[in-house]
């Protein structure tokens, strides 16, 4: 399906080259696709100093810990947070990171645990698991029509808060989430972020948002697949460091060991056993260079006009029920009579990759909207105004 030709991008063209003008992906939200740059920078890693990190004393590893650490400071940049009080980690994905916190909290004065109703099986499977492994009680809020909480009836005392910045379902943001962060932390209680939609179109929702913990997967936001999670260096109080193994302490002893994230350099082993992907790491420094120079030339603005063409088009679509309150790179729907899986299928037999099922948000669609399953439409930076013509043209065709 790949072949090097000159590619239609809107952003920084040539950047996707590598992508055929006959294939159309859809499933952003998911995966983005890597633009060169992320894939150059790993392969520079591979070619050029593949080695070790925060250990080894030669040159290839000290341009390894260089990289390494130009990553970390650039997400703390971009988030507006200050290295004073946040450190960076990295892990497998967004999920990993919800666990390896949940995990290790110690449950002593957590009177609660918070999610919503909008979120991705990550936090809201975890949550469950928490509650019941604590025996402490759970409570799932209802998320208004915006993505916002109702903040006077919200009690979050003692509470660890779960809730993402941004829905995978539909695009929905946690509009009041300054607010909510001021109440969470005034109350006592824990607020941890699921920002793995925002963290590509919407970053600016977390912008200098003072949150215990910010999880994201480099993976949605033009990155190679990589876990990144931020955290306020004061809640390692909190912590119960179990999950560990090598790089993460300075000494062992027949039954004992010295952790090493006591130590303000090297805070961030506390969620790194092991050795990192550091090809990875490297890359999603590339990714973050590439994402912010992206937005300066617009790529927001060009992938809300396209959404709103096909929201348009799916909204005065007579067969065809739009789920969307409005427009965002994320649009769910389903045809009254035809089965989304089969439209997914029908559309990729025309090189359209787009995602059919519930989205890993089953609570919220199946149980409590009691949709079909849907289709969900992701769009990236990597798409042009003529990928979402060809999807209406086949969509016209299909749905017929
Ligand atoms: C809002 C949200 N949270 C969590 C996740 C889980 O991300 P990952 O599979 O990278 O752990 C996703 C993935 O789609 C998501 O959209």
């Amino acid at each position: 399906m790949f072949r090097k030709t000159a590619h239609k991008a809107p952003v920084g063209v040539g950047d996707f080259g590598y992508l055929s003008d006959d294939v159309i992906y859809f499933d952003s939200a998911c995966q983005s696709l890597r633009p060169q740059p992320v894939i150059d920078a790993m392969n520079e890693y591979y070619t050029r100093f593949n080695s070790c990190g925060d250990r080894v004393k030669y040159q290839w590893g000290q341009e390894v810990d260089e990289r390494v650490e130009a990553t970390r400071s650039k997400t703390l940049k971009m988030l507006k947070l200050s290295p004073k009080k946040y450190f960076v980690s990295f892990t497998v994905n967004t999920t990993y990171g919800l666990n390896l916190i949940l995990n290790q909290l110690k449950p002593e004065g957590i009177r609660r645990v918070i999610t919503s109703d909008i979120e991705h099986n990550s936090p809201f499977l975890s949550t469950i698991t928490f509650s019941r492994r604590h025996n402490i009680p759970r409570e799932v809020l209802v998320r208004n029509n915006d993505g916002s909480i109702d903040l006077d009836a919200a009690d979050f005392s003692d509470s660890v808060v779960v809730l993402n910045a941004v829905s995978n379902i539909d695009g929905r943001r946690l509009e009041n989430i300054q607010k909510l962060a001021a109440k969470v932390r005034a109350q006592k209680g824990i607020f941890i972020i699921d920002a793995a939609q925002a963290i590509a179109f919407d970053f600016d929702i977390l912008a200098g948002i003072e949150a215990d913990v910010i999880c994201f997967s480099s993976h949605k936001m033009y990155g190679p697949s990589l876990g990144v999670m931020v955290v306020r260096k004061d809640l390692l109080d909190q912590i119960d460091i179990s999950f560990i193994g090598g790089g993460m302490v300075d000494d062992a002893t027949y039954d004992d060991y010295a952790l090493s994230s006591k130590s303000p350099d090297h805070i961030h082993t506390a969620f790194e056993p092991g050795l990192l992907p550091y090809a990875e790491v490297i890359g999603l420094g590339a990714a973050i260079d590439w994402l912010l120079s992206a937005r300066k030339t617009g790529g927001k603005e060009k992938t809300l006009a396209q959404s709103q063409k096909l929201f348009d088009f799916l909204d005065a679509s007579p067969r065809i029920r739009l789920i969307n309150n409005a427009v965002s790179p994320v649009l769910i729907f389903h045809h009254e009579s035809l089965d989304s899986h089969l439209l997914a299928e029908a559309l990729s037999g025309q090189n359209i990759m787009v995602r059919s099922g519930y989205f890993c948000c089953h609570y919220y669609l199946d149980h409590v909207k009691h949709y079909p399953p849907l289709v969900r439409v992701s769009l990236g930076l990597h798409n042009s105004e003529s990928d979402i013509d060809k999807l209406i043209e086949a969509l016209q065709k299909v749905a017929q």
